[in-house]
């Protein structure tokens, strides 16, 4: 097959757990208050995956609805990537489950890509890429997330964060040219690892009755570095995606940042010098995702009618690694 001119979203779709946690259910078991929790972070609830309620199964309805209304059959997919920081399993990949799960073709690549919070613009840059090689003509990226298993539900600096989801969307070839990603940037700096992280549960330090009783299997964050950074990076890389580019902030009619706290999307807002208008949130209802919040938000968009066909869109994200990513697309308008 040969390379196409451009690579596009073609469908996305997306699935919440039912059970909604609210910010005073929360406060009734670690000290903290609704008050506190809007103010600081923007969120006001949570969902959270019931047992058995796995990135897998969450994945595969996102999934599904994003095939089913780009009208394609699970036959139809060459390539599956999987965004995720809570992978069903340590090994193998969340992407073979999901691929058993929806009937995937066993002839075609299906591997997970772990960067955290930045993990769905990650998988989306590796994903459109290999799509743009001309090797395959599908992809099908989701992003999925229960951090509802990772999180010290006794940390209330933490818990209060968090929350399950998935998102999906599917790339495909398009002969028409100036789609899909114009520009972008993926970015890394592992010295800061330790911002965020699990110090137990991998090979370094395995879990034992130790550390699950040290809670070193759950999720650590220096949130006040990691805020700083994240309005800094995100802005930064931002403005030289749009440069190499050749566009400006004001020529972008969406952006989609990764739903982490409404106060650092303000701050990127600000040092772009945009209102926060172009910027949905969904932070409110949802709390940070991960890898699924920029599908959740995107497709809240889509659905909206907040992007149309040729619009610019701007996806960026910030995540344990530390990592971050921002891709500027032009969007050609999917099916419904
Ligand atoms: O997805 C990417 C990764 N994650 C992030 O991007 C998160 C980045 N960080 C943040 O969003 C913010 O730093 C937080 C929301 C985590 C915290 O907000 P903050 O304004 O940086 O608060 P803080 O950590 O400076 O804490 C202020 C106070 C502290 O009390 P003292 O020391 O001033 O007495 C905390 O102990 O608020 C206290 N506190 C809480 N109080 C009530 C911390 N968590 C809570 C809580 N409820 N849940």
């Amino acid at each position: 097959m040969r390379a196409p001119a451009s690579v596009i979203i073609r469908s996305v779709g997306i699935h919440a757990p039912e059970r909604r946690v609210t910010n005073e259910e929360l406060s009734r078991t670690v000290d903290t208050s609704d008050e506190w929790i809007r103010t600081r972070s923007g969120i006001g609830e949570r969902r959270i995956a019931g047992p058995g309620e796995n990135p897998s199964d969450m994945g595969a309805k996102a999934a599904a609805q994003a095939l089913e209304r780009a009208g394609l059959r699970p036959e139809d997919i060459d390539l599956l990537v999987v965004a995720t920081m809570t992978p069903d399993l340590p090994f193998p990949s969340t992407a073979c489950l999901l691929q058993a799960k929806l009937g995937l073709r066993k002839d075609i690549p299906c591997f997970d890509v772990s960067a955290a919070c930045s993990g769905f613009v990650y998988g989306l840059q590796v994903a459109s890429d290999m799509v743009r090689s001309g090797r395959y003509r599908r992809a099908l990226l989701v992003g999925a997330e229960k951090l509802s298993s990772v999180v010290d539900w006794s940390d209330r600096a933490t818990c209060v964060l968090f929350g399950d989801a998935a998102g999906a969307a599917v790339l495909e070839a398009c002969d028409e040219p100036g789609f899909g990603i114009l520009a972008g940037e993926l970015g890394a700096d592992g010295a800061n690892a330790e911002l965020l992280y699990a110090a137990a549960g991998g090979s370094a330090k395995p879990a034992s009755a130790a550390t699950v009783a040290a809670g070193e299997h759950c999720l650590r964050m220096n949130g006040k570095e990691v805020f700083k950074l994240a309005v800094r990076v995100m802005a930064g890389a931002c403005e030289r995606v749009l440069a190499a580019a050749g566009s400006d902030a004001s020529k972008v009619a969406l952006f989609i940042p990764h739903q982490a706290n409404i106060r650092i999307i303000q701050g990127v807002a600000e040092q772009l010098g945009l209102g926060m208008e172009r910027f949905p949130l969904n932070l409110e209802r949802y709390g940070n995702t991960s890898a699924a919040s920029i599908p959740l938000a995107l497709e809240q968009a889509w659905r909206e009618g907040r992007v149309r066909h040729g619009d610019l869109v701007l996806l960026v994200a910030f995540g344990a690694g530390l990592t971050w990513g921002a891709l500027l697309l032009r969007w050609h308008e999917p099916s419904r």
